[in-house]
């Protein structure tokens, strides 16, 4: 973490997501963090050493070639075997779209954490970059199953087709989130021109 530029999104979306799993692990709570998008597995290999050896990891995506990029940067860091897939008791690695989570949680099962980087694989096509649709559908599905104290990150671009209609889609439904039972922080800069960035922390509160 210390190496990433003091600017950049992710320090505060990596901060939140930390701080929600260490505070489930310090409570003894089961630890599930999710990774909607997995691409290079940058986010994926961070929830893994974040979740320790007691927590579990799913990570979701559509395309082979990020899950292959996932899957040999866990096995470089020692996190998973090469050639393993979804074989790793910390971490499973999932071909499928984020909005059939609900498909691979047990019942009752909470999720402590959830990153979301959306768009394309860099590098791959952007015909295979996530929707509104899929991500609205997964995003609600897992408001409804996010563990007290946990926390859902958002990271929106608006600079590849169909950026903008999506990072509108997640922030209405960052604002339609209960006051009541949820915090949203938004992040973006306020200086960037061009393909804005917006980052949303959706943060549900712990009543104990
Ligand atoms: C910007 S990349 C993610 C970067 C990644 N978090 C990382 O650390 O490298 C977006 C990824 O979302 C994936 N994707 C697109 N639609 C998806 C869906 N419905 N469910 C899960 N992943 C999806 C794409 O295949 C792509 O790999």
């Amino acid at each position: 973490m210390s190496k990433l530029p003091l600017d950049d999104l992710l320090v505060f979306s990596r901060k939140v997501v930390l701080t929600a799993i260490n505070r489930a692990l310090a409570a003894k709570r089961p630890v599930l963090a999710l990774d909607g998008t997995a691409g290079n597995g940058l986010d994926t290999e961070f929830l893994a050493r974040a979740v320790e050896e007691e927590g579990r990891v799913l990570a979701f995506d559509i395309q082979e070639e990020a899950l292959g990029r996932t899957e040999r940067r866990l096995a470089a860091a020692g996190l998973a075997e090469a050639g393993g897939r979804g074989l790793s008791a910390r971490v499973r690695l999932v071909r499928d779209g984020h909005e059939r989570l609900k498909y691979y949680l047990e019942a009752g099962q909470e999720v402590t954490a959830a990153m979301y980087n959306l768009g394309f694989l860099p590098g791959g096509s952007a015909d295979l970059a996530t929707t509104p649709e899929n991500t609205l559908v997964s995003l609600r599905e897992l408001a409804g199953v996010t563990a007290p104290g946990g926390v859902i990150s958002v990271h929106c671009y608006t600079g590849q087709a169909g950026g903008p209609v999506e990072a509108e889609a997640v922030r209405a439904w960052a604002e339609s989130l209960p006051w009541s039972d949820w915090r949203v922080l938004r992040y973006d800069f306020c200086n960037k021109a061009v393909n804005q960035e917006i980052l949303y922390l959706a943060c549900r509160l712990d009543a104990s």
